[in-house]
């Protein structure tokens, strides 16, 4: 049945509020962080000058935070259509309690000074010393984006999206939610209940929360290889066997071959270097069935929007990205091809890029 205008109004006015808050709330954490790290090298500058590595200066455009915040505004916009549209449901708030966030805030600004002296040192490997660190592949152990802990500890997950929307200025779930799209596509017309489907390198959860409410009776497979991040994702959704964690690597998933009739798999390739990116499209070829969906989501690459092109430069020397650079060159599509896939379409969303790919 059609929205009634005072319906679509509500609808309206409830999305634009709590969005333009999320946007407020995380590019003001930016703009604080930011000041709190400028403070923090300044002091270090003063008592060892000279020490501190040089950021080079992209040879790329940057877009200003106006341009950045208007293709927010645009996306946001675009996200509103889809809801409008009932291709999923207006967002919830994927970001706790007032309290809950007050304190993720406080923790958040804790921990900016240890980032800042990471990145300084170029501290990366500290990661090799947290508990289970051993038993992950050497790549994995490292303090990736500088962050506490790694992919390792239930501190680093219960701080991770704060992070990421701190980065993206409110925008990740907005740019996540935009894999709903194809999603519904997919699965209009079938019975939920009988797919297959996967969120490979799930991270907290964040994606699957949304998955959860657009497509309720959905069983999905939470993948990733850290038991902390995992432990997240279970607390963000609740003890439901509709959503069954699965500690394992994207390069060894325990499914079996054509086990899957849908994976996502979002921001997890840019962390790989080359030779296991490879292995991990080889693997989801494995798994996704003839004619089953692949979703893929990550980071632009140089050129999609010649516009961001510097800030692609300005992001690892910033974070600790050691294999970005090399996914910045990664012929995407080939990639998959080489994978068993056919490339069904790309769409953008601000920082990031959306991939369809069908299963041959
Ligand atoms: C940048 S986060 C992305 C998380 C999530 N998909 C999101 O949208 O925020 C990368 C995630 O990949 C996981 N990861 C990294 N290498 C992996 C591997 N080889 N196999 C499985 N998960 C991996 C990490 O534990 C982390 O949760």
């Amino acid at each position: 049945m059609a929205a009634t205008p005072l319906e679509r109004l509500v609808t309206r006015l409830s999305f634009a509020a709590s969005q333009a808050g999320r946007v407020a709330w995380y590019a003001g954490h930016g703009a604080a962080m930011r000041r709190a790290v400028r403070r923090i090298d300044a002091q270090h500058d003063a008592n060892h000058p000279g020490t501190r590595p040089q950021i080079r200066k992209p040879r790329g455009a940057v877009p200003s935070t106006r341009r950045m915040l208007a293709d927010i505004a645009a996306l946001l916009k675009r996200d509103l259509e889809n809801v409008e549209a009932g291709l999923y449901p207006l967002p919830a708030d994927n970001d706790g309690t007032l309290p809950a966030r007050l304190a993720t805030s406080r923790a958040f600004f804790a921990d900016v000074p240890e980032v800042a002296r990471r990145r300084r040192d170029r501290a990366h490997r500290e990661a090799r010393h947290e508990a289970g660190a051993a038993k992950r592949p050497r790549y994995y152990q490292q303090n990736f984006h500088f962050q506490s802990g790694g992919w390792m500890t239930p501190d680093s997950a219960r701080l991770y999206d704060m992070q990421v929307e701190v980065l993206f200025n409110g925008s990740a779930d907005a740019m996540r939610r935009q894999v709903l799209v194809p999603m519904a596509g997919e699965l209009t017309g079938r019975d939920q209940r009988t797919i297959c489907y996967a969120d490979i390198a799930c991270g907290t959860g964040s994606f699957l929360a949304q998955v959860r409410r657009a497509f309720p009776r959905l069983p999905c497979l939470a993948i990733d290889l850290s038991q902390a991040y995992l432990g997240e994702t279970r607390r963000r959704i609740g003890r439901t066997s509709i959503v069954k964690p699965v500690l394992a690597k994207a390069e060894a998933l325990p499914l079996a071959d054509g086990g899957l009739d849908l994976a996502t798999c979002i921001f997890l390739f840019h962390e790989l270097p080359p030779k296991i990116r490879r292995l991990v499209a080889a693997e989801i070829g494995r798994v996704v069935r003839p004619g089953g969906l692949f979703i893929f989501v990550e980071s632009l690459q140089t050129g999609d929007n010649p516009d961001y092109d510097g800030l692609l430069e300005l992001f690892p020397q910033l974070f600790h990205e050691p294999y970005y650079a090399s996914y910045l060159r990664t012929d995407v599509t080939r990639l998959f091809e080489n994978a068993g896939f056919i490339l069904e379409g790309t769409t953008h969303a601000v920082f990031s890029k959306i991939m369809r790919f069908r299963r041959v």
